[in-house]
């Protein structure tokens, strides 16, 4: 077995940073040593294979991006990063590990689909792969649906109060679905939007003739997102479920979020990079069509409301746990210009795998957030929400060797022309700046990308059955 040494670098984890050494066996890590590598009188570095020098440099968990859709059928198209140029965007920015969705539609079984999605991901992955399971038809059959899954390792489903027809759920199959939640210990993710609002303020402003991008952002409000949320809250006190609000943009929804930790309840919220550093005037000012390129749901929100900044001090105090991208990407020819004429047909998502481990750090930079909460939003956390702590989300003996170097002297310019290797024809992210740089990224002891070169393969990535999450109270 090939045994690595990544000498001399500060090791950061959620609680601290120390200067060490990591010793990686196969696939896992070894130990962490005192830097010199001097381990009772015997010189490692002349007895491993390889030596990475980190001196200078972060040395972390890799990344655990929790949220993310490859060629995900949505919105009459498919999301353009298939499992293979997705996982290896996101080797390429220091995410180790994706947890991507399966999708039940109305009337189809969801084991089926679970086969389906083990079917696109296997052998196509370059890096370490888990799923959830989005339920969109709750049944009888779907509730049992969800024992079996969690013997698989699927231990969260995703619900949503948004797209009738396509995914959305009433409060009475919620509630159901919740209630089993709650019996066999499963997270209960939710997509948290009035889509009963939402569908009459789309429909006013397509009548009005205001069809352009930015409608998409005006027409699901702020009061849609805080309304959602606490109905979900509501269902999860009742019930008794645990419940992750996926994608929170609103600084009221954050409130709601707040206000039910105080009250004891299970309840946590995800933002993703996009409701951070994007706006909607950003959006707004955009010449002609391109403000699609930003639409997603929930949809940027207003920097002159204050919802970004608010969003930044949510994770300082923890009313927000961590960051995923909801990765869900597609191109501006042939899929996002759909929407031409009529906004509300614009596909919605951003992608983002790439660089979330990087913009996250330049919150480090900006002095948002510390290094070691860096590293507990955006892989420590993740790993423990979603039952992957242990193996993955921690630098430890025993934990699967995913780790990322990271140059904080280092520079990253992000561009469709620079740093880009997801599958769109433009970056929701141009022109960004970060002021560090993804060096060396080993998954499951293997070097997948250094100094600029991609070392990895499809298919290195193996499938992570989950347990139940380390997260509860
Ligand atoms: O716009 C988004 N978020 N697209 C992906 C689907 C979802 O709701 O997460
Ligand atoms: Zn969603
Ligand atoms: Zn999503
Ligand atoms: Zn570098």
């Amino acid at each position: 077995m090939t045994k690595t040494l990544i000498s001399n670098g500060t090791v950061v984890s959620a609680t601290g940073r120390v200067q060490a050494d990591v010793l990686v066996d196969g696939e896992t890590i070894a130990a962490v040593l005192r830097p010199g590598s001097a381990l009772l009188g015997f010189d490692l570095e002349r007895n491993v294979d390889r030596v990475i020098d980190a001196s200078g440099k972060y040395v972390i968990p890799g990344g655990v991006d929790a949220h993310t859709h490859m060629q995900m059928p949505f919105g009459g198209t498919e999301a353009s990063d298939t499992f293979e140029t997705g996982t290896r965007a996101a080797a390429w920015g220091g995410t180790t590990s994706i947890i991507d969705f399966v999708v039940q539609y109305p009337e189809q079984d969801v084991l089926g689909q679970y086969q389906l999605w083990h079917e696109k991901a296997a052998g196509n992955c370059a890096v370490d792969y888990g799923f959830h399971q989005i339920l969109s038809d709750v049944q009888d059959s779907s509730l049992k649906a969800m024992d079996e899954l969690i013997a698989e390792g699927v231990t969260s489903f995703k619900l949503f109060m948004a797209y009738k027809g396509v995914f959305l759920s009433d409060d009475g199959q919620i509630l159901r679905a919740f209630q089993k939640g709650a019996s066999n210990g499963a997270m209960m993710m939710m997509h948290a939007e009035n889509g009963a609002m939402i569908d009459v303020l789309v429909q006013q402003a397509v009548e009005a003739g205001n069809t352009s991008p930015y409608y998409h952002g005006l027409t699901r409000p702020w009061q849609a997102e805080e309304e959602a949320t606490h109905r979900a809250i509501m269902i999860a006190d009742l019930t008794g479920a645990p419940l992750y609000v996926v994608h929170v943009s609103a600084k009221q929804a954050v409130e709601q979020i707040a206000t039910a930790r105080d009250r004891g309840l299970n309840v946590f919220g995800e933002t993703c990079p996009q409701y951070l550093y994007l706006s909607l005037e950003e959006q707004l000012g955009a010449p002609g069509f391109e403000g699609a390129k930003w639409v997603c749901s929930t949809p940027l929100r207003s920097r002159a409301e204050g919802h970004q900044q608010h969003m930044w001090q949510s994770l300082r105090t923890n009313d927000i746990q961590m960051v995923s991208t909801d990765h869900c990407p597609f191109c501006m020819k042939d899929q996002k210009d759909m929407g031409i004429g009529d906004f509300s047909k614009i596909p919605n998502g951003i992608g983002s795998v790439e660089h979330r481990m990087d913009l996250m750090y330049q919150g480090v930079v900006s002095g948002q957030i510390s290094l070691e909460r860096w590293v507990e939003i955006t892989s420590t956390t993740p790993a423990r929400m979603f039952g992957l702590y242990g193996r993955k989300g921690v630098i430890q003996p025993g934990a699967d060797a995913d780790v990322v170097v990271y140059d904080p002297n280092g520079h990253t310019s992000i561009g469709l022309d620079k740093t880009h290797h997801m599958n769109m024809d433009y970056s929701a992210w141009e022109g960004f700046e970060i002021d560090g740089h993804v060096d060396t990224v080993i998954s499951r002891g293997r070097v997948v990308v250094d100094g600029g070169e991609f070392l990895g393969r499809a298919g290195h990535g193996q499938y992570l059955k989950r347990g139940l999450s380390q997260y509860l109270s």
